[in-house]
C-alpha cells in the first residue's frame, strides 16, 4: 500500500467508502455487525486504512454502525473521513446545505457521538453551499482542530472559487476535496479544479470512481463506448477494467486517492492492483477520450 500525508494525517492511497453500508436503497449492504467486523479487519490486513463516511448516509446509521464496529480495532490503526453540512428533511422531502459555524460545529459535535470516537482525522464540507460564508465556515473547522475534534479539515464537491475562498481563509489548510472523477465525468476536469489541486498540492479524493458500476452495466452511448476502451486496455495490461480506471485516476500528476465504493473485498483488490500499474502515455488519453466527451485535437 501507498500512504499519503495530508498534513497531521496520513491516509491509505485507497480509501474504503461506506456510502452503501446501510438504507433502504437498492444495493445497500445492511450487513451485520460481525460481517462489517470481518470487512474492517480483511480491509486493514490489506493495508487499506483509511474509511470515508458521512452524516447522511444511511440517515446517520452509517456513522452509527461505524461506531459499533470500530472500537473494536486500535484507534491509531485507522483514519475516519466524515462529512456534514447536508441537512435533509425526511418528512418534508427537502434538502438544503448549513455551513454556519454553529451548524458545523454542532454537526461535528454529533458525529463523533455516533462514531463513538474522541477524533475525526478528516472533517469535510459535504457540498458547496451557496451561502458559503469561507471565514466563518472557515473558523468552525479552525477551532475545531484547535480543540482536537478533528486533525485535519477538507471540503468536497467545492468548484475552484469556493475551494480558494475557503482554503485562503484558512490560511492554506484545507487538505482535499473529494470530487466525483471518472471515464465519464469530467465536470472537475472541465472547471479547472484539477489543475487548481495540481498547482497547490492539494490531493484529491474520488467519489464513484466506477461511475457507481455504471462503467460495466450502462447501455447509455458515453458509457459504453468508454466500456470498448477499457476492456481492450484491460486485455493488454493483463488487468480488469476497473484496474485499469484506478491506475488512470491515480497515474494523474494531482495524485488521487479513489474510494472503493464495492462490497467485497475482490473489489478493493482491483483497485490496489493499480498501485503496480502504469499505462503508457497514449493509453491514459484513450482513457481520457474514450466517452467522446473530451477531445483530443
Ligand atoms: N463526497 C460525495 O459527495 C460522495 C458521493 C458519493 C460517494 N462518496 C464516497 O465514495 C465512495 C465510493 O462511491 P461509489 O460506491 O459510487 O463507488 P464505485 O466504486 O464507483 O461504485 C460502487 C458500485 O459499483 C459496483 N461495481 C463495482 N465494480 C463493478 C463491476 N465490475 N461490475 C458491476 N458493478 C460493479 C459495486 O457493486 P458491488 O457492491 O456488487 O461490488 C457498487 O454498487 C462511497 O462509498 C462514499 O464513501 C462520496
Amino acid at each position: 500500500m501507498q500512504y499519503v500525508s495530508m498534513g497531521e494525517v496520513t491516509l491509505s492511497r485507497i480509501v474504503r467508502g461506506f456510502w452503501r453500508l446501510t438504507g433502504p436503497k437498492a444495493g445497500s449492504w445492511n450487513i451485520s455487525d460481525e460481517a462489517l467486523k470481518e470487512m474492517i479487519a480483511g480491509c486493514l490486513d490489506r493495508g487499506v486504512t483509511s474509511f470515508d463516511a458521512a452524516d447522511v448516509y444511511g440517515m446517520g446509521q452509517c456513522e452509527v454502525q461505524l461506531g459499533r464496529v470500530l472500537p473494536a480495532f486500535r484507534r491509531e490503526d485507522y483514519q475516519i473521513v466524515t462529512k456534514a453540512g447536508i441537512c435533509r428533511n425526511l418528512e418534508t422531502g427537502t434538502s438544503y446545505y448549513n455551513t454556519s459555524y454553529d451548524y458545523l460545529v454542532s454537526a461535528c459535535h454529533a458525529a463523533l457521538e455516533r462514531l463513538n470516537c474522541a477524533y475525526i482525522d478528516l472533517f469535510l464540507i459535504h457540498r458547496e453551499d451557496p451561502m458559503l460564508d469561507p471565514y466563518e465556515a472557515g473558523r468552525a473547522l479552525l477551532d475545531l482542530k484547535k480543540q482536537g475534534l478533528i486533525r485535519e479539515a477538507g471540503v468536497s464537491n467545492f468548484d475552484p472559487f469556493k475551494m480558494e475562498g475557503l482554503n485562503r481563509a484558512m490560511d492554506g489548510c484545507l487538505r482535499t476535496n473529494q470530487i466525483e472523477l471518472h471515464p465519464c465525468c469530467f465536470e472537475h476536469f472541465n472547471s479547472g479544479m484539477t489543475d487548481y489541486l495540481t498547482a497547490n498540492r492539494i490531493r484529491p479524493m474520488i467519489w464513484s470512481p466506477l461511475a457507481g458500476g455504471k462503467l460495466f452495466t450502462s447501455e447509455e452511448e458515453e458509457y459504453a463506448k468508454a466500456r470498448a476502451v477499457l476492456e481492450e486496455l484491460a486485455e493488454k495490461y493483463g488487468v480488469s477494467p476497473a484496474t485499469i480506471v484506478y491506475a488512470w485516476l491515480m497515474q494523474h500528476p494531482m495524485g488521487a486517492l479513489p474510494i472503493v465504493g464495492g462490497q467485497s473485498l475482490a473489489r478493493l483488490d482491483e483497485a490496489i492492483a493499480a498501485l503496480d500499474l502504469r499505462l503508457e502515455r497514449p493509453d491514459w488519453y484513450r482513457v481520457y477520450a474514450a466517452s467522446g466527451q473530451q477531445k483530443i485535437r
